[in-house]
């Protein structure tokens, strides 16, 4: 075991942002041949250990002794440290993640997250296939009465996965269109920290509404079971499902809206594989998974961990208390696990990717996502068949710094 502080592996810079579309930050192919794990010293002076490799990956992510929870006082962060909270703005940060699972650690992860999970089923996610197809079909025919050129993240990107959850929510129809200009504006200004607090407490309040109604009348909706089912006997607190709410919402919002974009695009770029997809459409759930694995939009950010104990991974000491992020992009990109990892091939076995995580907080709306993956590609490919991209990739404006990665804008024409 190795626990050395001056070890080479220690990386200047951390985190490097993507400077290809399709590419992960170089350094993370270097990392990956030197070992399973790197680490970078936060300001704070703790060492934050970086997993480059798929088996260690998966390792941290089902590790019983890893703990997710970032509102911990302890976690450690790699900002510098700021002011410490007040213990009136911490007890409002505790109230505002009530519900967060992402954020918890068992058991009582479990507990909230068993309360959610036959929603997500994939019983439960084939009978929503039909109104995800609807969803879709109408934007296309939005996008075909508009003509020629469009933005697909704002007419296709963006509302697909938020006109779906507002399905699945039960929020009503008539007020589909406030909550989506909500949803879209929150990822239009995750770059001005201010502006879209202020928006996300307004679609809090907004869903506060959505479980008071439902607690009145709860109707045959994800909110509606679950106040049956738990609020009302008094197992599950108000406050703590319209947490449960808005995270579906985010979780859900930020991925898809910027999956869907890119995915259009890496296919657009790989035009023969295309051509295959749209003449089989039982190709599209393979594509889908290469796509996942290929984009790995979710990247260290969405695998921020720290040990509770000391541990052993990959032949190195995780001390308690320090930092773990797991880069998914690199483990999906790890040539132990995928051959010719930077080839986009449909055809190959690409489901063991870590693009939705692993162990416990493996991604729960994952079912979801796929079905509305595979019907976007399938449907817009099938009804646009001369679809194609207005600018060269390098004119296209991406999220090359932002936590989840995608493009601004996707400028199609046909
Ligand atoms: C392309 C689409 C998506 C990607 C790439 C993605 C990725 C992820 C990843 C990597 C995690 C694990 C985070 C961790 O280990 O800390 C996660 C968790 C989660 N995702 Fe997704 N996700 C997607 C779509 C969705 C959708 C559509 C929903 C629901 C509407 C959703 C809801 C969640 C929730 C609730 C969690 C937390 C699970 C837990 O902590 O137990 N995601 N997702």
């Amino acid at each position: 075991m190795t626990t050395v502080d001056r070890d080479p592996r220690a990386v200047a810079r951390f985190p490097m942002p993507r400077r290809n579309p399709f590419e992960p930050p170089p350094e993370y192919r270097e990392m990956r041949r030197t070992g399973p794990l790197s680490y970078v010293t936060a300001p704070s002076g703790t060492r934050m250990w970086l997993v480059t490799r798929h088996a260690e990956a998966r390792q941290v992510l089902s590790h019983p002794k890893v703990s997710t929870n970032t509102s911990r006082p302890d976690f450690p962060s790699l900002r510098p440290v700021g002011r410490t909270p007040t213990p009136e703005e911490r007890a409002e940060l505790v109230k505002a993640r009530q519900g967060w699972i992402i954020d918890m650690d068992p058991p009582e992860h479990g507990v909230y997250r068993r309360m959610l999970i036959s929603e997500f089923s994939v019983r439960r996610i084939n009978a929503l296939r039909p109104g995800i197809q609807r969803v879709v079909d109408e934007l296309v025919d939005e996008i075909l009465r508009q003509g020629p050129p469009v933005d697909l993240v704002e007419m296709f990107g963006l509302p697909v996965p938020s006109l779906v959850i507002c399905q699945m929510l039960g929020v009503p129809y008539e007020e589909h269109e406030y909550f989506q200009t909500r949803t879209a504006q929150i990822l239009k200004m995750s770059h001005d920290p201010n502006a879209s607090k202020a928006v996300s407490s307004e679609i809090r309040s907004y869903l506060s509404d959505l479980v008071s109604r439902a607690e009145r009348e709860p109707g045959d909706n994800l909110i509606g079971r679950l106040v049956k089912e738990y609020v009302h006997p008094g197992a599950l607190a108000h406050d703590a499902l319209v947490g449960m709410a808005q995270l579906l919402l985010m979780a859900g919002h930020e991925t898809t809206s910027n999956q869907i974009p890119l995915g259009v695009l890496t296919l657009l770029e790989h035009p023969e594989q295309l051509a295959r997809m749209r003449a089989d459409p039982a190709l599209v759930p393979g594509a889908v998974e290469e796509l996942l694995r290929y984009n790995s939009i979710a990247d260290w950010v969405a695998f921020d961990r720290m040990a509770c104990e000391d541990i052993e991974i990959g032949g190195e000491l995780i001390r308690a208390g320090e930092g773990i992020f797991v880069l998914g992009a690199s483990a999906n990109r790890d040539e132990r696990a995928f051959d010719d990892p930077d080839t986009f091939d449909i055809h190959r076995t690409a489901r063991h990717h870590v693009a939705f995580g692993d162990g416990v907080h493996q991604c729960l709306g994952q079912n979801l996502a796929r079905a509305e993956l595979e019907i976007a590609y399938e449907t817009l490919f099938r009804r646009i068949p001369g679809l194609r991209l207005v600018d060269d990739v390098d004119e296209i404006p991406f999220k090359f710094t932002s936590a989840i990665f995608g493009p601004y804008e996707l400028e199609v024409t046909w």
